[in-house]
């Protein structure tokens, strides 16, 4: 029985470098861009963990209206199986449930699965993260950058597919990184929108929703040909077979899965329009 308090508190900008550490530990790809688009995406609702004083965790939430996600649970390989995630994760819930969120979710891994299940959340369903180099590729049809009076139109697109209300995420992600945002049209329509950003060991592909297949294939495509010669992340839904094989097609590899899980209002997604997720910190 440990009966060292942990200690929670909000995270701040100073705190980059523990989750920098904690994240090269784990080996995942976020940047110190990443820690900070979390603070301040939700400046109280991100948290770090002390145990006996020293800092040993991180969990960051985000709120889209009623749907709040929790991400970037990790822990000190020396401090794991003391309970610090359950309390982290705790910790995180109450928040959200100040927040007025009726519906939780998260992207485990295979070692965060078994924590969540015990707290309550249940597997929706499985994306899988392909890796490789990017190999230029024709679009097959027109794909434009985005621009400012595109984002309605991408934040109607993304809503479609995830059941949420994604627009402070999209427009952020748009305006860091506004080369790397392409919108498909199909005539007067939108038919999908593609964002990438850069990671630590892999450029990341996603989020990108599609209205149709030629339009998933086209801003993929338009995708891999931005970061050509680059190595590339992209996490795809298991559920949607048409966004595999075109991954498979260009060449990528599954690397690793996750697990989309919930807790709460169920919630209506799309994930045959899902051609790549955000990553597990949104979704
Ligand atoms: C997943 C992760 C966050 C879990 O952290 P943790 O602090 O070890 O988690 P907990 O201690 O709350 O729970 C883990 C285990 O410890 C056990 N445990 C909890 N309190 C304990 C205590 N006081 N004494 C001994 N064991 C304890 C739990 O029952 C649980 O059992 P299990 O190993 O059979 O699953 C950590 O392994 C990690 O950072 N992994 C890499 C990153 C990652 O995958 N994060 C999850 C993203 S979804």
């Amino acid at each position: 029985m440990n009966i060292m308090p942990l200690m929670l508190r909000q995270m701040n900008r100073d705190d980059i470098e523990l989750g920098m550490r904690l994240k090269q530990q784990a080996g995942w790809n976020q940047t110190p861009d990443d820690w900070r688009r979390f603070l301040e995406l939700e400046p109280e609702g991100c948290f770090v963990g002390e145990w006996g004083g020293q800092p040993v965790a991180t969990t960051t939430t985000c709120t889209f209206g009623p749907i709040g996600w929790i991400a970037m649970v990790l822990v000190d390989e020396s401090f794991r199986h003391r309970g610090i995630a359950t309390q982290m994760v705790e910790h995180a819930l109450a928040y959200l449930a100040g927040r007025s969120v009726t519906t939780v979710r998260l992207d485990a891994t295979k070692y965060g699965r078994p924590v969540y299940e015990r707290m309550g959340f249940a597997a929706r369903h499985d994306l899988m993260r392909l890796q490789g180099i990017a190999r230029p590729a024709a679009p097959g049809s027109a794909v434009d950058p985005v621009h400012a009076e595109d984002l309605n139109a991408v934040a109607r697109l993304d809503g479609r597919a995830t059941g949420t209300d994604r627009s402070r995420l999209l427009e952020r992600l748009v305006a860091e990184h506004p080369e790397l945002a392409g919108i498909a049209r199909d005539g007067q329509s939108e038919g999908g929108y593609v964002l990438l950003r850069p990671g630590a060991n892999a450029t990341q592909i996603g989020p990108a929703v599609a209205r149709a297949e030629a339009a998933g294939r086209a801003l993929c495509n338009w995708a891999l040909t931005r970061c050509a010669g680059q190595a590339v992340f992209i996490d795809v839904p298991v559920g949607n077979p048409a966004a595999i094989e075109w991954a498979r097609s260009a060449g990528l590899a599954e690397q690793r899965r996750f697990t989309r899980m919930d807790r709460g209002q169920p919630i209506e997604e799309d994930v045959q329009l899902l051609w790549a997720s955000s990553g597990p910190e949104k979704g």
